[in-house]
């Protein structure tokens, strides 16, 4: 029986408990399947690991993360004050080299969606841009931040883009700020232009990212793959995950050539830790991007079957999509129809 070894980071937060039930999800698929096993093994890592380690991603987390073939992780707090160590998401895409963030938006059943038939996917570049760590004090009241761009990143994160849209309805919309960003997002969108004669079949269309917030709220079902760099992503896919329900089901896989990690697109919560009130899928979705990345598509569809059936009934659902369910009760209702599938 093929084996794969997952690591699960939970985090912080609503983390845990979010990451238990896609958890819980994930081996009752894999029981129904009945063909392959998951190999779980728990790494620490997010805020609660800074006091224990003196970093969020401690070294011990990373050695296990380089004995798995992909990353299932919770959401983690990202401490905000200068000196504090950057994000954990950022330290793990940037060491595993996971440079495409694929963050898909649909309409799923039963929640209200602004626009019907939206069925899009946002591809951030997820290495450098205004995440590239660059900041400094030049003097008293004056800071300066490094937006990086770079020919080899924006060229690999294009091709990633132009191959998903090949696969796809064939459209692909790249979105910058060249007018003002002449420099960088030249080169970002030269390595696009040139990319592109690579794929004749996919049709290209350049945005704005001003243009394409606008673009996103008047004709949502208009789009197919959106390429863009870091910080652009970063909101636009909290933009467009609004417009099918919002930050509750959206999540994201970050792809490098020999590495995932999946993980929710939403933060880690504190207000709500503990209390059992948050929707779960976001996180179970980044179980079911896994369970496509390492090949298992069946379970992967059986996982999507058995949500989008819950949601549909409408009888089990959270708050943020106007019930009055426990994120227990919702993942429970989920491995019943898994169970009865
Ligand atoms: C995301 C998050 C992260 C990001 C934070 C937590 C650093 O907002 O995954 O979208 O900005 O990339
Ligand atoms: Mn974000």
């Amino acid at each position: 029986m093929m084996t794969y070894r997952v690591a699960v980071l939970p985090g912080d937060g609503i983390g845990p408990e979010v990451t238990g039930m896609a958890v819980k999800v994930l081996e009752a698929v894999q029981e129904k399947t009945g063909t392959y096993k998951l190999e779980l093994v728990w790494g620490e890592a997010g805020v609660n690991a800074i006091a224990k380690y003196g970093t969020n991603v401690p070294p011990q987390t990373v050695d296990v993360l380089k004995t798995t073939v992909a990353c299932l992780k919770g959401p983690m707090t990202t401490p905000e004050e200068p000196g504090a160590p950057p994000s954990a998401a950022l330290t793990i895409r940037k060491l595993f080299n996971l440079y495409a963030n694929v963050r898909p938006c649909l309409s799923l059943p039963n929640v209200s969606s602004l626009k019907p038939n939206i069925d899009l996917t946002i591809v951030r570049e997820n290495t450098e841009g205004m995440y590239s760590n660059i900041e400094f004090d030049v003097s008293e009241g004056v800071a300066v931040a490094m937006r990086v761009i770079t020919r080899k990143a924006s060229e690999r994160v294009a091709r990633f883009a132009f191959k998903l849209a090949d696969q796809r309805r064939k459209h692909l919309s790249y979105v910058h700020k060249a007018n003002i960003l002449r420099r960088t997002d030249g080169i970002f969108n030269q390595a696009i232009l040139d990319v592109s004669k690579d794929f004749p079949g996919v049709a290209v269309e350049g945005y704005h990212i001003d243009n394409m917030a606008l673009q996103l709220i008047k004709r949502p079902e208009s789009f197919d793959v959106i390429v863009t760099t870091n910080l652009f992503g970063d909101i636009i896919s909290d933009e467009a995950a609004q417009l099918v329900g919002g930050l509750g089901i959206a999540s994201g896989a970050n792809m490098g050539d020999n590495y995932a990690m999946f993980e929710p697109v939403h933060g880690s919560a504190p207000k709500y830790a503990g209390q059992d009130k948050v929707n779960p899928i976001a996180t179970i979705f980044a179980g079911k991007m896994l369970l496509e990345y390492i090949g298992e598509k069946d379970s992967a569809r059986k996982l999507e079957r058995a949500t989008f059936e819950v949601l549909k009934e409408g009888k089990t659902l959270t708050y943020d999509l106007g019930g009055k369910a426990k994120s227990s009760e919702m993942c429970e209702a989920i491995l019943e129809k898994i169970r009865r599938s």
